[in-house]
């Protein structure tokens, strides 16, 4: 996804979630931030943002405060978040990795924070591997972290290219019980 959307506008891309992400100043993490246009948008809003990828040749924007960590375990992050946003990432996470991957968030969401999911469903790549992804795994991943979901939006592709490939995304949004 993250290629598809650079050019975009990260304030386009987040509108669907708009209503769930915090008012600046905040801690926000990225997680598996790719390139940073995302963590790059949200800094310029005033928040204080941690990009999380394990891609080192990534780490070029300036903005986000970058580290070079991975799901599950997110070594290098440190306390709490206000949102967490796990953008497109998520099909990368081997399913045996999941359960610790999504304790490993919820425990870093403040009390009253959010836990942002952009899944992606279908157009598989051919230059890298993908997990399947069906919504209903992080949600239950999510409850038995003490979790609930209170939304979930299914938007429209925004490129051509993944509506011709019948990719459909599902952004399921949690909130923490604490
Ligand atoms: C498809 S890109 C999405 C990038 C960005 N979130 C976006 O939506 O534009 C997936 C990103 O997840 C990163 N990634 C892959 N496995 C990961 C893991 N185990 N933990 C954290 N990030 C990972 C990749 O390096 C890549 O930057």
């Amino acid at each position: 996804m993250w290629a598809a959307w650079r050019g975009l506008d990260p304030a386009a891309l987040l509108a669907p979630v708009r209503g769930h992400l915090p008012t600046p100043p905040a801690r926000i993490l990225d997680v598996g931030a790719g390139t940073g246009q995302i963590a790059r948008h949200l800094s310029l809003l005033g928040h204080d943002v941690v990009a999380g990828e394990p891609v080192a040749a990534f780490h070029g924007v300036a903005g986000p405060a970058w580290v070079n960590a991975r799901l599950p375990e997110l070594d290098g992050i440190n306390g709490v978040f206000d949102a967490i946003l796990v953008l497109g990432m998520w099909q990368h996470i081997p399913p045996i990795d999941r359960p610790a991957a999504l304790a490993r968030l919820a425990g870093a969401v403040a009390a009253r924070g959010r836990l942002i999911f952009v899944l992606r469903h279908g157009g598989v790549p051919n230059d890298r591997p993908i997990w399947s992804n069906p919504v209903e795994e992080p949600l239950s991943l999510a409850n038995s972290n003490g979790m609930i979901c209170i939304d979930r939006i299914e938007p429209r592709s925004v490129q051509p290219v993944n509506r011709a490939a019948r990719v459909t995304w599902t952004w399921p949004v949690l909130h923490g019980r604490r």
